[in-house]
């Protein structure tokens, strides 16, 4: 069997083992397998494709060079990635995943550039024609330099804003739609000028793409820089799709199936989290996909909501010593104090004083999806008592104490009560409805999304202040 038949073999399983990891990483029960599927088949695809390079350029005379230096770029960027992996904390994932993505679209433009380059001088797979617009190696070029670009400058966007090394606020350029609408015309007549002109004549070609690929960079840049901070969660997932789709361009380019499967798996992926995700927060999927079209900058919220009460970590251990039905709502604080430990602790105990002890699961609490399941799971709490939100909801009227650990934006009641709350319309934890509720936070600080949360001023509320890790210990010490 020659090399290559091997390598198309390997390809197909690889694209069934990637169908396979999509479809155990959707469940945490089978969240493991969906990660092993992922690995071997990331394993068996970079095996046959570095296979099948070295085999074309074992005809060269210098062939140690290429092969060298192939080899060499795959142990330094390896390297790389083990060591970001090891050190990266689970609340600095999303922007280190939006890194990755930048990757995946400068790739896509170098890819891009290269099938440009071979094509000008004549070695490419349109040698000396003029073109027609149905030369659709010279489209699959533009197309994919185009997606690319926009997911590079984006996703470096979306790691400024998320590193907070770059405003969350939205940018606001006046007629922003229109520069949106404007910059996708021009790439439209760019991409038609740049496949029906010969690519052997002048320097007009090397313009053109050379137009669409700072266009895309600018526009890149413009689509996530009008977005606010609050959307970024959705943003990254979009971005992971366009990534996708840059890889998806890219595998047309190079004649490689599999890149063509696993972007297209990426690409639709990524564009259905990104669905689920604005569904959940009650935002419009066209609108953040088009760069906040319509959003527009809301007024700051200075409502008197009168006074908080506080509460001690003991009187807390009285309260739950109490209750017979507790449910536990995790946030972002949760993860930043590492507070799962405890909280799995604090879960066995009450559960072996005869608590019904349940977790209430909002999909865009932390900062990335299913950031919280992921910490449970780290913990070693049993999955059975970990409900996703509609799955509970409607049991906090018969729940004696509601522990809020580090969330806020989830379980705020503006989103459900008041229309002209930043985040009216988003389905939220409903967990005033419960008999009691203690907020565990360091302050009375606004959340992620900056809002101000009436719950903490309800008469069933109680504030417990200090770092959740610390005050959970102090439940547990009581008890
Ligand atoms: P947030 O609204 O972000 O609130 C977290 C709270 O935790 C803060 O109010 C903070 O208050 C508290 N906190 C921080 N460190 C703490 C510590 N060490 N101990 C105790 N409390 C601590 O959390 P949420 O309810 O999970 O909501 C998530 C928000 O992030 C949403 O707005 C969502 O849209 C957004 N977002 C989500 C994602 C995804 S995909 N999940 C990605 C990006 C953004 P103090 O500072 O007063 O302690």
């Amino acid at each position: 069997m020659t090399i290559n038949a091997i390598a198309t073999a390997a390809y197909i399983v690889a694209s069934l083992l990637f169908v396979l990891s999509l479809a155990g990483l959707s469940k945490h029960e089978t969240s493991r397998s969906g990660l092993t599927y992922g690995i071997v088949g990331m394993a068996l695809a970079l095996g046959a494709t570095i296979a099948l390079s070295i085999d074309d350029m074992s005809v060269l005379t210098d062939k140690w060079i290429p092969i060298g230096l192939l080899v060499g770029a795959i142990a330094i960027g390896a390297l790389i990635g083990l060591w970001r992996a090891r050190i990266v904390e689970m609340t600095g994932m999303p922007e280190l995943i939006a890194l990755l993505h930048s990757f995946v679209g400068i790739a896509a433009v170098l890819i891009g550039w290269n099938g440009a380059i071979a094509g000008f001088h004549g070695d490419g797979i349109d040698p000396g024609n003029v073109r027609t617009l149905t030369n659709v190696h010279e489209a699959e070029i533009a197309i994919g330099i185009f997606i690319g670009a926009v997911t590079f400058t984006g996703s470096i966007v979306a790691n400024l804003k998320l590193s907070a090394r770059m405003k969350s606020a939205p940018l606001m350029l006046p007629g922003k739609n229109f520069i949106n609408i404007g910059a996708l015309i021009a790439f439209a007549v760019l991409t038609v000028l740049y496949v029906t002109t010969d690519g052997h004549t002048g320097t007009k070609p090397w313009i053109l793409l050379a137009a669409i690929t700072v266009l895309a960079l600018l526009l890149g840049w413009h689509l996530v820089a009008s977005i606010g901070g609050g959307d970024m969660p959705v943003v990254v997932s979009m971005l992971n799709s366009y990534s996708g789709w840059a890889a998806a361009a890219s595998g047309f380019l190079l004649g490689n199936d599999l890149l063509i499967v696993t972007g297209a798996l990426v690409g639709s992926s990524g564009a259905y989290l990104s669905y689920i995700m604005c569904k959940a927060m009650n935002r419009s999927f066209i609108s953040v996909i088009a760069g906040g079209f319509g959003i527009e900058a809301g007024p700051a919220d200075d409502t008197d909501y009168g006074e908080h009460r506080e509460i001690q970590a003991d009187a807390v251990a009285e309260l739950l010593s109490d209750a017979k039905s507790v449910v536990i709502t995790p946030g972002y604080g949760m993860a930043v104090a590492q507070a799962q430990y405890p909280v799995a602790d604090l879960t066995a105990k009450l559960r072996a004083k005869g608590v019904d002890v349940r977790f209430g699961i909002h999909p865009v609490a932390g900062r990335l999806p299913g950031h919280m399941n992921v910490l449970l799971a780290e913990a070693k709490l049993p999955y059975d008592i970990v409900m996703e939100m509609d799955e509970i909801n409607d049991d906090f009227g018969d729940t004696d104490v509601v522990l809020v650990i580090g969330a806020n934006d989830t379980v705020n009641p503006a989103a459900a009560e008041d229309p002209g709350s930043p985040i009216a319309g988003m389905p939220v934890l409903e967990v005033w409805n419960a008999k009691d509720v203690v907020v565990f936070k360091r302050s009375m600080a606004a959340g992620y999304a900056g809002v101000q949360n009436p719950l903490f001023f309800r008469d069933n509320t109680q504030m417990l202040f200090g770092d959740a890790k610390d005050r959970v210990e102090d439940i547990i010490a009581a008890l």
